[in-house]
């Protein structure tokens, strides 16, 4: 596939255009980090797209990429995807079946009059129709939007909404739970296809050709929280897939015949780049496991599927390490080779862990919903710094920005940001713009995509540091956005449903320390006149936040309180509240209103 320019600006509406007003100024004159790892000696992106099909014409298509390229050739009857159902149920089919099964739900998309561009929405668990959906809708050239099953009503409308969805794809339980009372409400959502039906619409469906898309057309959107506001959709376009396919190469060490596990849901964007995407394109069978965490299905499915590659988080391996090393008893790991880590920081000890229990240390990685693909890595091949992120992957740089105390980023008179150079010293951790996989936009927020770009750096908002050989150490998370088992919770969302309810004037949520899921929601509301803190008050109201939120996001505590503290120009300080609820310091709180 002809290399092609990452920014350049379309014409067309469809196009994921890169509002880049990163482009305005010249690159930063300062000293960076560029990778040095063995591992990418020699890496270049354009060489990345170049190891690719494309499409005729110097299009490109991640279905194509994913499974039609194997479909052709000799991989056509390996296995793509190993599904294991929470009943024991285990369902495989080969590339050419997952191929035939995505050009026919293209082909339903087609005949439904789905547009190019336009959104299909998924809401269901582990589900091998979940996979069909994604890799059909990207083949017809429309954007794939997972969400997570665990959200509630509220988070499900707040996204169909904002993301615009065109159809859903879900299960008929979810869809009476969660969907069937909002879908009046949502005017350009036209069609709600149940999983259950799609079997006989499959197979009555016409198999529809690969649609001739662009690199920059529109491919996948991704909702991730902010602070405040409405949830943020990350767009990201078919060339994302060149990121896929050279960290799933690189940084998981894929290989066709491999066996690969990825936990994560496709509700997030670990599952859809790692739990889809970047392992397809390199021709492996995907294990997909339909159930929950459980220490014993977990060293069993490891042992009998003898996985090869494992992609987990922090969370998962807090709770295999709390099931202590005899848990794993007598399953041979033996064809486990790397396993990899990502979402929240990764310990020393629980490195180590893994060399004690699965045969070898756990690589860290890091990355965000935004970057689309893995950016920093303890690549394999590279001594892991147990504790450390890693190196920026080949083909990335990466640097610190000064904050001030107020934690913007320091900028000079052009918006470029000043870098820290020594090595220790904290910092934002910023990404050169421009790799495959960066997000095109915010959808429909041109105000909070620029937000997260500063001369020609992306801002990511967390706080690393970098040690003298480069490698880079996680600090925490520059906002207040919560991070619980590893996904991305906007205290915002849970603040305006708590306010909703009668008995609530103003709600704080934070995020406390947990020793299995990192941080846990918690809730602090300011009661209504004529309301009290009573048990029956706090009962009710986490009642309620679980059925509008959905368990997965829902505050596992709502205290009641007489006063929230605010800044004089009216922002809750959670950054105060949390000090408060953990007897921490206060730190700075010279911007606290006067009358607290
Ligand atoms: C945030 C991004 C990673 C893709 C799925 C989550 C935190 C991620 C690490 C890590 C410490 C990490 C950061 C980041 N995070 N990886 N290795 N060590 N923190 O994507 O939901 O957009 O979350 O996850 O805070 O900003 P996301």
């Amino acid at each position: 596939m002809p290399p092609r320019a990452a920014g350049r600006t379309m014409a067309s509406p469809h196009r994921c255009v890169q509002e880049a007003p990163m482009r305005t100024v010249a690159p930063s004159p300062t000293p960076t980090t560029p990778a040095s790892s063995e591992a990418g000696a020699g890496f270049s992106w354009a060489e990345a797209a170049a190891a690719l099909d494309g499409l005729p014409g110097g299009g490109l298509n991640i279905a194509h990429e994913a499974l039609d390229r194997h479909a052709a050739g000799p991989g056509a009857g390996r296995v793509a995807l190993r599904w294991l159902g929470r009943d024991g149920t285990r369902v495989d089919l080969t590339y050419a079946e997952l191929t035939d099964r995505a050009a026919r739900f293209a082909g339903l998309l087609q005949e439904l009059g789905v547009q190019r561009g336009e959104r299909v929405f998924a809401l269901a668990g582990r589900i091998p129709e979940l996979y069909v959906a994604a890799l059909g809708t990207l083949r017809h050239g429309a954007v794939f939007c997972p969400l997570f099953s665990a959200f509630g009503p509220e988070p499900v409308r707040v996204r169909l909404q904002r993301g615009d969805a065109r159809v859903l794809v879900t299960t008929r339980e979810l869809h009476e739970r969660k969907v069937a009372d909002l879908v009046d409400g949502l005017s350009g959502l036209r069609h709600v296809l149940l999983a259950e039906d799609l079997p006989a619409r499959l197979a009555a469906a016409t198999p529809a050709p690969m649609a001739a898309t662009e690199p920059d057309d529109p491919a996948l959107l991704h909702f991730t929280s902010g602070t405040t506001g409405t949830p943020k959709g990350a767009l990201h376009a078919h060339r994302a897939v060149v990121a896929h396919h050279a960290t799933s190469a690189l940084a998981l060490d894929l290989h066709e015949d491999d066996v690969f596990w990825c936990t994560a849901d496709p509700g997030w964007v670990t599952g859809t780049s790692y739990g889809i995407i970047g392992p397809l394109t390199r021709g492996v069978t995907v294990v997909v496991d339909e159930a929950e965490f459980d220490a014993d299905r977990w060293y069993a499915t490891l042992a009998r599927e003898r996985v090869n590659v494992w992609y987990t988080a922090p969370t998962a391996i807090r709770m295999l390490m709390r099931a202590g090393e005899e848990a794993r008893g007598d399953h041979d790991l033996g064809a486990l080779r790397l396993t990899a880590s990502v979402g929240e920081p990764l310990a020393a000890d629980a490195v180590r862990w893994g060399r004690r229990v699965l045969g070898h240390e756990i690589h860290d990685t890091w990355w965000q919903t935004e970057t689309g693909a893995i950016m920093v890595a303890n690549l394999p091949g590279d001594p892991v710094r147990p504790g450390a992120m890693g190196r920026p992957f080949p083909g990335i740089e990466a640097a610190l920005a000064r904050r001030d105390a107020e934690g913007h980023v320091v900028r000079d008179a052009f918006g470029r940001p000043e870098l820290v150079e020594a090595a220790g010293e904290p910092g934002e951790l910023l990404l050169r713009a421009g790799w495959p996989s960066m997000f095109c936009e915010y959808v429909g927020e041109p105000a909070r995509t620029s937000a997260c770009f500063a001369g020609d750096w992306y801002l990511s908002g967390d706080l690393a540091r970098r040690d003298e050989d480069g490698w880079y150490w996680f600090l925490g998370r520059g906002d207040d956005v919560i991070k619980t088992a590893g996904h991305l919770v906007g205290p915002f969302e849970i603040e305006s449903v708590l306010c909703e309810h009668a008995a609530v004037v103003e709600a704080a949520a934070i995020g406390i320390p947990d020793p299995i899921a990192g941080q846990v929601v918690i809730a602090k509301v300011v009661p209504a006149p004529g309301h009290a803190d009573t048990a029956e008050l706090r009962r009710e109201l986490r009642a309620f936040a679980r059925r509008r939120l959905g368990p997965a996001i829902a505050p596992r505590r709502i205290d009641v309180v007489d006063t929230l503290p605010r800044t004089r120009s009216g922002k809750i300080m959670r950054r105060l509240v949390r000090a408060q609820e953990l007897g921490l310091p206060e730190g700075d709180v010279s911007t606290v209103e006067a009358t607290r």
